[in-house]
């Protein structure tokens, strides 16, 4: 069966958000067949993750945390899927001013709060985006969607 993979990210100023389309372009590879979401940590809700096999969230750090916006996706959905997502794999990009230390930290630890499951290394591109960042970016959605097509995670 087609597995599902959802990307949820929020962005402010469009760093993010290029990450969040290189995912998305590395998912979508001509060669893996999964059904991908793409939405905004505004618009995505609890069915979304019901709805997803794998996920990868994106934020910046702002304050030293995730965004708010993502913050209020968890917040939105944490007791609608609680013991319905264990274990569903998981991977983090964080676009930064200079750190994203914090907002690492702090969307792992609500992950495990979700029982999700870490299953890539964590992008974190502070200061300006680069084509290799890109293209690490792209190369993460590829190997999340594969992974999920491939049953390996
Ligand atoms: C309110 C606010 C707080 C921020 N706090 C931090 C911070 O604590 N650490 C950091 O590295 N960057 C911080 N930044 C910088 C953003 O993380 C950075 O500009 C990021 O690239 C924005 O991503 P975006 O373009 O996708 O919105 C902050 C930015 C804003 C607007």
């Amino acid at each position: 069966m087609q597995k599902n993979l959802l990307i949820v990210y929020h962005s402010k100023g469009g760093k993010n958000a290029a990450m969040a389309k290189a995912v998305l372009a590395g998912a979508n590879h001509p060669d893996i067949d999964v059904a991908v979401r793409f939405l905004s940590a505004y618009d995505a809700n609890e069915k979304d993750l019901l709805w997803a096999d794998g996920i990868v969230f994106g934020t910046p750090e702002n304050f030293g945390y995730m965004s708010g916006a993502l913050k209020d996706f968890f917040d939105r959905t944490f007791y609608e899927v609680e013991g319905k997502v264990d274990a569903t794999p998981y991977s983090v990009f964080i676009g930064t001013g200079n750190d994203g230390q914090g907002a690492l930290s702090s969307v792992r630890r609500i992950c495990i709060g979700y029982k999700f499951k870490e299953v890539q290394d964590p992008i974190l591109v502070a200061g300006e985006l680069s084509e290799s960042d890109l293209q690490r970016c792209e190369e993460l959605g590829m190997s999340m969607a594969a992974g999920l097509e491939a049953g390996i995670f």
